[in-house]
């Protein structure tokens, strides 16, 4: 079976799959068709933060799945409301709204923050967000979307958009003073805008502006959160306390979830009928994110996860140095670290194909960057091996990476 000539004939084009049929997940690996075996350096864009087929997760999910698939938000949830209250006393005072993914937690939080303008006195509109960044791609919020890249161009949703450059504090208050916006939104670390990370000066005073135009401080965690930086959600290494934080992607140890939390305040600007979707959150990804947060918090693996990071930064910054200047710069925090290459975006493509040929499985953003997401789980002899996959590649490419 021609599985690449299946998808290309009845699945949209919407990606640019690699020639990978993947037949299982097992610990960091991915197994295809044909057993070979991938270091898993990418998680499914930032999803399986604990590698795949986790045995406790799959025990969760099992015991789960025995009792109950779907009851609707007509009855009480009782793995969504745990994970809710579990959200709560690691993150901040206030209530939950869950959905399904990333993009449904932006539309929730424009939704809330245009409630929130409706309670106001004093008439503030729209939201400010950061160049580059990404934050879904439904109708609804696109527009917050600043990427070249993603389509701007569909009919969307008409409130005001202002675009800042991140780290201009002048800039964004300008905006906060003279457009009145209602919100700030802001990826603690942009991720397919480059991975660059924002600075703690540039979140605290980001937060200060906040307070003082009475702008609600939303941070999109969705690619950051569940320990991706070395802490829950990346916001808490600068200690600022945003008003609604948004979350996905690992959350559900590999089931779809995601949502936002909303601080005091803001918690009650939702009643029934006001948003909602049928599936937020399945019991199943309500489980499985019951069973992150008991791996994260409670077993040790943010801390193990830290650790992890911290050896694979080590060891990719020993590389720039013997790099010859291939590795211009290393950029990230924690398991969300970028790689720029002084090579063009053939070849980087060029040398995925080749590290993936070694078994090494990486994501390009922006073109020419390097980006690595890979589980917290990750071992110290897996990092050893893909540093010297990507050693050896660079060094077989002359002032540069080949191009064959
Ligand atoms: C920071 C951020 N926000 C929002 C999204 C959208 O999430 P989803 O693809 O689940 O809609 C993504 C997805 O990559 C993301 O990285």
């Amino acid at each position: 079976m021609n599985w690449m000539e299946l998808d290309q004939e009845y699945m949209m084009p919407t990606y640019n799959r690699l020639p990978i049929t993947v037949a299982k997940g097992e610990g960091n690996y991915i197994i295809d068709e044909n057993g070979k075996e991938y270091l898993d350096l990418f998680t499914g864009l930032a999803v399986n933060i604990l590698g795949h087929s986790h045995p406790y997760l799959m025990k969760k999910l099992e015991e789960q799945q025995k009792q109950f698939l779907h009851v609707s938000n007509f009855f009480l949830n009782k793995p969504a409301i745990t994970l809710a209250h579990r959200l709560i006393e690691h993150s901040v005072q206030g209530k939950v709204y869950f959905g399904n993914s990333g993009a449904e937690a932006t539309e929730a939080a424009v939704k809330l923050i245009h409630k929130w303008t409706a309670s106001q006195e004093e008439t503030r509109q729209g939201i400010v967000v950061l160049k580059n960044s990404f934050h879904g791609r439904t109708l609804g919020v696109i527009r917050l979307t600043r990427q070249p890249g993603i389509y701007q161009d569909y009919p969307a949703a008409d409130y005001p958009v202002y675009e800042t450059e991140a780290e201009d504090l002048e800039a964004l208050e300008e905006i906060l003073k003279y457009k009145k916006p209602a919100a700030l939104l802001m990826e603690p670390v942009l991720g397919s805008g480059g991975i660059m990370p924002l600075s703690k000066n540039f979140l605290q005073e980001a937060e200060k502006l906040c307070r003082h135009y009475n702008v609600l401080l939303c941070m999109d965690e969705i690619q950051t959160g569940m320990g991706r930086t070395g802490t829950l959600f990346a916001y808490q290494h600068a200690g600022v306390e945003p008003d609604i934080i948004l979350f996905a992607k690992g959350i559900g140890g590999g089931l779809p979830l995601g949502g936002l939390i909303a601080k005091t305040g803001l918690d009650e600007l939702f009643q029934p009928g006001d948003h909602g979707t049928t599936f937020g959150p399945s019991p199943l990804s309500a489980a499985l994110g019951n069973a992150v947060l008991d791996v994260l918090m409670e077993q040790n693996g943010l801390e193990d996860g830290r650790e992890n990071a911290k050896y694979l930064l080590r060891r990719l910054e020993d590389l720039q140095i013997r790099s010859d200047n291939k590795i211009k710069e290393i950029r990230g925090a924690g398991m969300m670290l970028g790689v720029l290459l002084d090579a063009s975006g053939e070849e980087v493509k060029n040398l995925q194909q080749q590290l993936l040929k070694r078994g090494f499985m990486v994501n390009i953003t922006q073109g020419t960057i390097i980006r690595l997401l890979p589980p917290l789980t990750l071992k110290k002899e897996e990092t050893d091996a893909f540093i010297l996959a990507l050693e050896e590649e660079l060094a077989a490419r002359r002032g540069g990476v080949r191009t064959t």
